[in-house]
């Protein structure tokens, strides 16, 4: 090879390092504060026994009577604040490579978790009417095969020792439990662009830009997973290139939504 274009290579290679290394610190300190808003709303509320603040930013979070759904929502919650804080210490290197016997059980209660919290928000998105109407539950539900689809696969290399398919499928998988953080973020920063809710209604919240943004949050990721192993494995700069810059991109827009959703969403909500 000659070594103009081995420079390239080796930069583009440390371009893609670095803008997903942006990426996963913004993603990082979002999911952190997603987490701190569960425990706070849900968590702190639960305890204390004042359910009715659970209904302060979804409108089903407590229904008086129903007890079999009211306990899903509570696992849900529980699994929620789990998976939010357990998700990026899988995949932080440092962690996996400084504490094995960390990451083995903490990928286990993961793992158990993407099956626990799909199954008790299976129940929530059909057994209860949800904000986002049959859309709503169709997207979500995609979203929780998706979550089960990777982490089977996860553990099925895992236990086969096939560690580079394992550490790709356990990629997919944080890209697809994190869809519904990603879903709140990109709503945010595209109410915030807009200056307003453009392309659905608030009220039944339906509409295009929703279905949009359901499509974003909760499927594109984990197909995208897919060029950026590409792009990492790639001889060609160029490929690696323009994934670090659309990477680079979509880091600003998910910053905005998260400083947008902090402000606007989650403290407001505690
Ligand atoms: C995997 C990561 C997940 C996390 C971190 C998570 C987190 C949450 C949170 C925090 C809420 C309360 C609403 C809010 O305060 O924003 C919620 C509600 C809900 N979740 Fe999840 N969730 C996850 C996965 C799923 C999956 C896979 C499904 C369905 C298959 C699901 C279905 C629901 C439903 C139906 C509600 C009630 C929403 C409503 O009443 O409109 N969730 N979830």
């Amino acid at each position: 090879m000659a070594s103009s274009t081995m420079t390239s290579t080796v930069k583009s290679q440390k371009l893609l390092k670095t803008s997903v290394n942006i990426w996963f610190t913004v993603v990082v300190v979002g999911q952190f504060i997603f987490a701190l808003y569960i425990l706070g709303l849900y968590g702190v509320n639960g305890l204390a026994g004042d359910f009715e603040r659970w209904n302060n930013s979804t409108p089903h979070g407590y229904v008086p009577k129903d007890i079999w759904g009211n306990i899903l929502f509570g696992v849900h919650m529980a699994l929620a604040a789990v998976i939010t804080i357990g998700g990026p210490l899988q995949l932080m290197k440092k962690v996996r490579t400084k504490f094995p016997r960390f990451h083995r059980i903490n990928g286990r209660i993961y793992i158990t978790s993407a099956f626990a919290i799909s199954l008790a928000g299976l129940y929530l998105a059909w057994m209860r009417s949800m904000a986002g109407g049959l859309a709503g539950s169709i997207f979500i539900t995609i979203n929780g095969i998706l979550i089960m689809t990777c982490a089977f696969y996860a553990v099925k290399y895992a236990i086969a020792r096939k560690l580079t398919s394992h550490r790709k499928w356990a990629i997919r998988l944080f890209l697809a439990m994190s869809g519904v953080w990603f879903f709140r973020v990109f709503l945010m920063a595209w109410i915030m662009i807009n200056q307003g809710p453009i392309g659905f209604d608030m009220e039944t919240f339906q509409g295009p830009a929703l279905n949009v943004m359901y499509t974003c949050s909760y499927i594109l990721p984990v197909i995208f997973a897919g060029f950026y192993f590409k792009a990492k494995e790639s001889s060609l700069p160029k490929t690696k290139r323009v994934i670090s810059i659309f990477i680079l991109f979509l880091t600003v827009y998910i910053a905005i939504g998260t400083a947008v959703a902090t402000m606007g969403m989650w403290l407001p909500s505690l």
